[in-house]
């Protein structure tokens, strides 16, 4: 790994979920002390077994809820961070349309919470876990750090909102050294098949709803809208590989210590691929074709979204490493030879 940095440790908050245990392989993997708060919510300790297995090394694990100050302040007071990563949030759009008072309360007061016994305890350094989706349905592509920020819905406004209090925050006191990382849509698994995706409930997102089908666990995909102004009319995102989204994280926490401020990184590939490319993709990596059918386009959908990475490239040197082909041959793998996800 190209990010070596000296070794630091690392509160990972939401470290038990998709992305969060794919970076606490990659943490450990680079010599780095972690620890993990998470509240299981939307994710299983399994996973964090499974992260001791491949690396060999043990991330300490605190089951607790951000929304529990003491706790949390509590954590920091036993432990001499150097970081935090933060990932514990909600984050299923349709839920957060129907529940904002829970999407609001979870996500900024949790991460109120955290920023107080941050400051606090002297912990300047943090790596946050936001979303392309901040940039709303904007229909300028490719989508640049600089374009103002426009979310949707309340999901998505919890996000944008979080960046705003960082940002003020590094405006407020020049000790604070902060990344908003603008994830684009983080598919794939560790290339071992050990950990994964495991999504509750149906999928809203169309990698995991995709991988079941391939499994035998649905019948078919329904495509959303097939008249978008693309061209095989169906909507295009920017897919990257969750061990490529990782690795980002690592190189913002090697670059954060020597620079003071907020910085904005989109984290894509700079590539978009239509639905049925991903099908298509799916049905080569898993041998068989996938089943689909069209349906009406999902309100609120883009029909097109992808990042210019240039900004991070430049400033952290970093880029994607893995293409689609291979980012469905990791996650068919995962399903493949977890077909219920973490519940054996
Ligand atoms: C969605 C969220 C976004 C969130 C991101 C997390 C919405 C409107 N946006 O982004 O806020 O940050 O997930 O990864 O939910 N599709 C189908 N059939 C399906 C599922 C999806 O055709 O069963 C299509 C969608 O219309 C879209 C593409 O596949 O064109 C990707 O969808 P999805 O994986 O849900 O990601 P986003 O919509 O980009």
């Amino acid at each position: 790994m190209a990010y070596m940095l000296g070794c630091m440790k690392v509160l990972v908050t939401g470290g038990a979920g998709y992305i969060g245990s794919h970076m606490v392989l990659c943490l450990l993997e680079a010599g780095h002390d972690v620890v993990v708060l998470d509240n299981l919510a939307n994710s299983s300790a399994e996973s964090l077994r499974r992260v001791e297995e491949l690396t060999g090394k043990h991330p300490d694990f605190v089951e607790l809820d951000l929304l529990d100050a003491t706790g949390v302040d509590r954590l920091f007071e036993t432990n001499g961070f150097d970081s935090v990563i933060h990932f514990a949030g909600l984050k299923a759009v349709g839920e957060s349309v129907a529940q904002p008072l829970r999407y609001y309360q979870n996500n900024i007061v949790g991460t109120l919470n955290l920023l107080a016994s941050m400051d606090k305890h002297g912990v300047r350094t943090l790596v946050f876990s936001s979303s392309a989706t901040v940039y709303g349905a904007s229909e300028e592509v490719p989508l640049i750090e600089k374009m103002p920020l426009d979310a949707t819905n309340p999901y998505g406004r919890t996000k944008e909102q979080i960046e705003d209090i960082l940002t003020d925050l590094g405006a407020a006191d020049s000790s604070w050294h902060i990344a908003l990382l603008r994830y684009f849509n983080p598919v794939g698994a560790h290339e071992s098949g050990r950990i994964g995706e495991d999504p509750t409930g149906v999928p809203n997102n169309l990698l995991p709803f995709v991988a079941q089908v391939a499994v035998g666990r649905r019948e078919k995909v329904m495509v959303f809208g097939n008249d978008y102004p693309t061209p095989d009319g169906t909507g295009v995102r920017d897919y990257i590989h969750v061990m490529d989204l990782a690795a980002g994280h690592l190189a913002a926490l090697d670059y954060l210590p020597s620079h003071p401020g907020v910085f904005r990184w989109n984290l894509g590939s700079g590539e978009g691929s239509s639905v049925l490319e991903v099908i298509q993709a799916f049905g080569d990596a898993a041998g068989k074709p996938v089943p689909f059918a069209f349906a009406p386009r999902r309100p609120g959908d883009a029909a097109v979204s992808y990042a210019d990475p240039s900004s991070a490239l430049a400033d952290l040197g970093w880029s994607t490493h893995r293409n689609l082909a291979q980012m469905c041959e990791d996650h068919w793998r995962w399903q493949r030879e977890n077909p219920n996800g973490y519940n054996a």
